[in-house]
């Protein structure tokens, strides 16, 4: 807030509060308690009086109690003008003491589970349900709530890697975060038609069937010329360059012509977030158990 609205609301809160008291003491003279009258204050509307009575001392005392209140409660709170409150009471504190509270009691814990063997940890029931709500919590946004994944984020489920499915590299992944940007633009390159022919040879790899032969014979020169290198021979694909496997029908961007001849003409670049600043590593060492279970039940 601009030190303005601060000030205008002080102003208001202060000024309502001693407004109020003000109000009380100057009406006090006629705070004669329990003294009843027949006595009205001499007006009329439309036959309605009004009596000279003193207000009931049960009223007057909740008044001034709500007055103590607000006054006790701007000087213990924080508020008023960047003011600090009387024993440094903020929700943003009491919230960092609670996560430090939370740190000590899950820390050994935590140390515990990451000095187990990945493999291990897979299958301890207790540590994946932990890791489960990890993944929910930083993964599901992208990767789904069931890990399956979705067009250009990858299904974690079905021990098919672009990276690498070892828990080294699992945990390679969510530490440094991955990149796919290699997959650039061949438009240019091999032009439109080219584009079309390397498409139906893609097809032909994972066996489709409706593929045009001729087409699919040049797309052939075309991949061995430009994309073996990334994808491999055959197009088995390559971990360390993240490069998928076009021979197994599992798809992360498409299978069709249409969708094939996009990834090709304007190139992809899917990307994985780093974690490591995040998450720390034995939370990731949790993690990569839990994704590495996913696929090795
Ligand atoms: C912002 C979206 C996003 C979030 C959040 C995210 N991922 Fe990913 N992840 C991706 C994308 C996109 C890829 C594929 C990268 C590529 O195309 O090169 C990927 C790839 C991966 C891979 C590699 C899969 C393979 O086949 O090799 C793993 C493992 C993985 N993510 C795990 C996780 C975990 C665990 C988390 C949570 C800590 C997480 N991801 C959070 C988007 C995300
Ligand atoms: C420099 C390495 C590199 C080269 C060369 C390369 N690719 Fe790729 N390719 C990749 C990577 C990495 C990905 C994954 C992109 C991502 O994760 O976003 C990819 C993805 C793809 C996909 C998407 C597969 C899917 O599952 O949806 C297709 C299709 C593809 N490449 C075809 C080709 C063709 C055809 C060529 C040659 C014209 C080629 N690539 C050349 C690295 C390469």
């Amino acid at each position: 807030m601009t030190s303005f609205w601060t000030g205008w609301i002080s102003f208001i809160v202060l000024g309502s509060i001693f407004g109020c008291a003000w109000l009380l003491w100057i009406t006090r003279k006629s705070q004669k308690f329990d003294t009843e009258t027949e006595q009205t204050m001499g007006h009329s509307f439309d036959g309605i009086e009004e009596y000279d009575n003193p207000l009931p001392r049960w009223w007057l005392v909740l008044f001034m109690g709500t007055i103590f209140f607000g006054l006790a409660y701007l000087v213990v709170y924080p508020g008023l003008g960047g003011y600090k409150g009387l024993f440094g009471w903020t929700s943003v504190n009491q919230w960092e003491a609670e996560v430090k509270k939370a740190e000590e009691t899950y820390a050994p814990i935590f140390a515990k589970l990451a000095a187990t063997p990945i493999e291990e940890l897979a299958k301890d029931e207790n540590a994946m349900k932990i890791g489960q709500r990890l993944f929910a919590n930083n993964c599901a946004v992208c990767h789904g709530s069931t890990a399956h994944g979705a067009t250009g984020f990858p299904n974690l489920t079905d021990n098919d890697w672009l990276y690498g499915g070892s828990p080294e590299k699992i945990k390679e992944t969510i530490t440094g975060g991955r990149n796919g940007s290699a997959m650039r633009a061949w438009k240019d390159e091999i032009g439109e038609e080219g584009v079309k022919q390397v498409a139906h040879y893609v097809r032909s790899l994972s066996g489709q069937e409706d593929v045009d032969a001729a087409m699919s014979a040049k797309g052939a020169e075309i991949f061995t010329a430009n994309c073996v290198v990334c994808h491999g021979e055959g197009g088995k694909g390559s971990h360390d360059m993240g490069a998928p496997n076009l021979t197994d029908g599992i798809w992360l961007y498409g299978g069709t012509q249409s969708v094939i001849e996009a990834t090709v003409r304007n190139g992809r670049g899917g990307v994985m977030p780093a974690f490591k600043d995040q998450l720390g590593e034995e939370r990731i060492h949790l993690l990569a158990a839990y994704i590495y279970s996913l696929s090795h039940q």
